[in-house]
């Protein structure tokens, strides 16, 4: 069967507020043309993010009823724990609020002057808590990872050729190797099994823990599947446990691949650097069966890190992504290609090529996307990378908008209403016209900058 049919049913609905254009002008304004400064109420269909806004199912709700809120030793933190061991059978298992909290603890502890830890790409905030502690953090994705129009399966590999330059020339420097997986921030792109094999190969060479920025590790896992030789006949669950066995630790963002609206955790092998991150946790977060989490939403977890390795799931998730990405493509929108797991790229840089880089070809197409159809994107591009840290502006390497999926929540005559909405965006695009900031805060600007329409 070629269609793509939603592997659930729907028994609770959110309604949606319609809004009129000439409405969401007024609401643009208001926002000073910052998609962040929306009431999320007056946008239909949201795809700033595939993080936190899962809709979750009727075992997760049911387990949601069945969280023990003890503050030490909650069934519910065992249940979680053990869900967790049969994907991970990491050692140490450390709950925490969200991925960033994880990070910040584990690179506290590790980080320092002087050091620098490699990753494919690093995502924001793991770069963030990596540079917290005044280290550096190195992107070594392999080149095809950095070309947007290049076909290749796996453009989230990490260049092992450069990293095993940095850790035979710095090799008391790196702490440890981070695997973003998918990688995010270079358009979720998969990594290989071969190549997580052969990462940690380098890495046991020179003595060296592996971890895996894991946010998205059951999309990482259908695409091997589906493209790596050899992988075809395996489930879902056996290509993740593959995965993890070439792992030393993790950091998780559960808000993604555990299918909840909060959550994430620290895995480890390492029974020092383990009692370290949970005297730090109990100061950051909370006690160790619970930090920073409620029983409940460890329940959530559990059941959903069972969920997001069925291969019904999966195959829904990876192909029903891919068809609003190809639709895309046959409209003649440049996106970056192949379709990632969790999001579709536009190239609004390509797609605008009358406006400048520094005026925002990025924020001027997600602003047209929701004053045409009510569609919240992200721009990441000059907005968000553009500013430097001494106060000089240059456009970003490029200027991408995205199209997040939350997961299990729209259906196919949603995404057939955005690609609708992004043919109108495509016949119109020579009359929109770029941004100027009015206003920007010291740092992170994309969240609360105030744009003007040239
Ligand atoms: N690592 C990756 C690869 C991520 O994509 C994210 C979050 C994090 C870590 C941090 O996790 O939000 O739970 O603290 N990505 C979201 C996004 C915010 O929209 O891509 P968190």
């Amino acid at each position: 069967m070629k269609t793509i049919i939603e592997p659930f049913r729907i028994k609770s609905v959110e309604p949606l507020t319609m809004t009129t254009e000439l409405e969401r002008e007024s609401f643009l304004k208001k926002a000073n043309y910052n998609l962040f400064a929306l009431k999320s109420d007056d946008v239909l269909i949201d795809m700033l993010t595939d993080s936190g806004t899962s809709a979750m199912s009727t075992k997760q709700w049911a387990g949601i009823q069945l969280g023990d809120e003890s503050y030490a030793g909650s069934p519910s933190f065992y249940r979680f724990e053990s869900a967790l061991k049969e994907l991970a059978p990491f050692k140490h298992i450390i709950p925490t609020h969200q991925g960033r909290a994880a990070e910040k603890i584990l690179f506290s502890l590790v980080g320092g002057p002087g050091k620098v830890i490699p990753n494919n790409t690093h995502f924001d905030t793991t770069r963030a808590n990596v540079e917290a502690t005044t280290t550096e953090a190195l992107d070594l994705v392999r080149q095809e990872g950095l070309d947007p129009r290049l076909e290749h399966p796996f453009k989230g590999n990490m260049d092992l050729a450069r990293l095993r330059d940095l850790l035979e020339t710095r090799t008391d420097d790196v702490p440890l190797v981070m695997l973003t997986i998918t990688n995010n921030s270079g358009g979720g792109q998969p990594v290989s099994m071969e190549n997580i094999r052969e990462t940690k190969k380098l890495c046991e060479e020179f003595g060296k823990p592996l971890f895996l920025d894991a946010c998205r590790f059951a999309e990482n896992a259908y695409f091997i599947k589906l493209r790596e030789p050899g992988y075809a006949d395996k489930t879902p669950k056996a290509i993740v446990q593959e995965i993890f066995s070439y792992a030393d630790g993790m950091t998780m963002s559960a808000k993604k691949d555990a299918l909840v609206n909060m959550g994430g955790w620290l895995a480890l092998n390492d029974d020092e650097l383990a009692m370290s991150a949970r005297n730090m946790l109990i100061l950051t977060e909370g006690f160790p069966t619970y930090g920073g989490l409620s029983g409940r939403d460890l329940e959530a977890m559990a059941v959903g890190l069972e969920e997001v390795v069925e291969e019904d799931y999966l195959n829904y998730r990876i192909r029903s992504t891919e068809y609003l990405g190809n639709a895309l493509d046959k409209l003649g929108i440049p996106i970056m290609k192949p379709v990632g797991g969790h999001a579709v790229y536009i190239d609004a840089r390509a797609m605008l090529p009358h406006i400048n880089p520094l005026n925002y070809p990025g924020q001027s197409l997600a602003i047209e996307m929701y004053r045409v159809g009510g569609i919240r994107a992200c721009e990441i591009g000059t907005v968000m990378f553009g500013k430097q840290a001494d106060g000089k502006e240059f456009p970003a390497a490029m200027d991408l908008v995205r199209m997040a999926i939350p997961r299990r929540v729209y259906t196919q005559s949603h995404i057939d209403y955005c690609i609708e909405c992004l043919d109108l965006v495509n016949q119109k695009k020579a009359s929109l016209t770029g941004l100027n900031i009015t206003w920007e805060p010291p740092m992170l600007r994309h969240f609360t900058a105030h744009f003007n329409p040239l």
